[in-house]
Formats: C-alpha cells, structure tokens, sequence
C-alpha cells in the first residue's frame, strides 16, 4: 500500500530529480479514481466553478462550494496531498481574510495545504499564510482570477513580461510557498524559473521543464467539450461513452426492455 504524501516528500521530489503528478477532482468518486491512478497531488481547483458549477469564469465560486468539494475529496481518504484552491475575494482582501479563510479550508475542509493565485502582490498574504503553518502552493503567470486584467486567458511572460514573472517566482518562494505553479507562460521561462527555484514548479501550459505537471481531470477524459486549450492532452473521450450509455438507457426503458426479472426483487 502506497503511504501517505506530505509537503516534506514533496520536497524531496524536486530534490531527487523525481516529476510530480497532479491533478484536479471535485467529489469523491473522482477522488477515489484519481488517487488510486497515483498522483502524488489532488488539488480541489476553483475550476470546480467552470467544470461543475458551469460558470465561464472561475469567479464566482465561493468559500461556501470549496468546502463542499474539499470535504467530499477529503473522505475518499486519499494518499495523494491534497490541496485546496482559495477563491477569488476569499484572500486578496488582507491577511486577516486570508488566514481565517485558509484556516477554513485545513479545519473545516481537511485540506492539507491551499493555492492562492498572485506573485509579488500576494507575497505579502502568502507570508501570513505560510506563517500560521498552513502550506502554501503559489500560481503565476496566467491566473485565471485575473483574467480581466489580462483580457482573457493569454500566455503570460513573453518578451519584456518575462523579467516580471520571474520576479513573482522569487517572491513567492521568498514568502515561503513550498511550491509554485507555472500556468500559461513560454517553455523557456519555466525551465530557467524551475532551475533558479529551490522549490518545485507545477507546470500547466508551461512547458515539459517543470518539476511536476497538473491538469484538469474533465480536461484529460474529454468531459469538458466546451473548451479544449492547445496544453491539453486528452487520454479518453468519455463524453460520446457517457451519451451512449444514457442513450440505450432512454431506448431500452421506453421499449420495456429494462427492467428484466434479472433487475427486479420476488
Ligand atoms: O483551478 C484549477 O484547477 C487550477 C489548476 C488548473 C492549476 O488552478
């Protein structure tokens, strides 16, 4: 049986040249799935808001959803660190929301560590958090609760922005994040960031030089067909599955072929 996965080993991943695997659930049956394929990392994403909630940005997701997902994944019991996404509004207001927030999500939620998105302008709340003893996973470059400052979702850091992203990764791993990830800038700029970092990068859209990888769990079994960016790699299609398994379900029950004797109590 695998044991469980703490910050410490996630640490000594980066060291031991060894890729870390991450990757999104919601709820626990995902949870189950995920954790029993192995990754090292679950992270309860706000993505819950586009990929669950069908939202098309991850704004409106609140505290009060986060516990609910975190909750559900926390008692699939998994081995893999699980870590819990702060929502938008739930940290940028001050430390004090910050913490208590964070809080939230260890006591209430049993997460074991959270992400906030932000470099330099968060180092100040990652610090605080980091300070309490919570772990703290940072998120630069394309982040998605900025994205209408950014005008979209649009790779971050190319040209003269590339100096800027480096200096978030310093600042973040500075306040004390114990890893970092790298969403939606150049190959280049993630693989001098992850040699420069003492702590891991967690790449997404960033390149194969990243310390270890996280996507979304809809993204890679073609559950989401709303939207499939160019860093996806999609390794089932279970939505034309799922269709056809409703389909023979809806044609079987209107022809009186389900339920047989095999389906029914004497
Ligand atoms: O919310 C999320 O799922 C994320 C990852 C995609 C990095 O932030």
């Amino acid at each position: 049986m695998r044991k469980k996965i703490t910050i410490p080993d996630i640490l000594k991943m980066k060291q031991a040249g060894k890729r870390i695997t991450v990757l999104t659930a919601y709820d626990f049956p995902f949870a189950r799935l995920v954790d029993g394929g192995g990754v090292d990392i679950i992270l309860v994403g706000d993505s819950a808001g586009v990929v669950i909630a069908g939202h098309d940005t991850t704004l409106p997701v609140t505290m009060d959803e986060m516990l609910f997902h975190t909750k559900a994944v926390r008692r699939a019991d998994p081995k893999a660190l699980v870590v819990a996404d702060m929502p938008f509004m739930s940290y940028q207001t001050g430390i004090e929301d910050a913490c208590r927030n964070s809080g939230r999500m260890i006591k209430e939620g049993g997460a074991e560590a959270v992400k906030v998105e932000g470099g330099s302008n968060m180092a100040h709340v990652i610090g605080a958090i980091s300070s309490i003893d919570i772990p703290v996973m940072a998120h630069i470059g394309l982040t998605p609760q900025s994205v209408h400052r950014m005008g979209g979702y649009k790779v971050q850091g190319r040209n003269d922005q590339a100096e800027r992203i480096m200096d978030d990764a310093l600042a973040v791993q500075k306040a004390g994040a114990f890893a970092v990830v790298l969403e939606g800038i150049p190959a280049k700029l993630a693989a001098d960031i992850s040699a420069e970092l003492a702590i891991p990068t967690i790449g997404i859209g960033a390149g194969p030089a990243c310390d270890g990888q996280v996507l979304v769990i809809h993204d890679i079994l073609g559950l989401c067909e709303k939207y499939s960016p160019k860093f996806v790699k999609r390794y089932v299609d279970l939505a034309p599955l799922i269709s056809g398994a409703v389909k023979q379900y809806v044609d079987e029950v209107r022809a009186g072929e389900f339920p047989t004797e095999e389906h029914s109590f004497s």
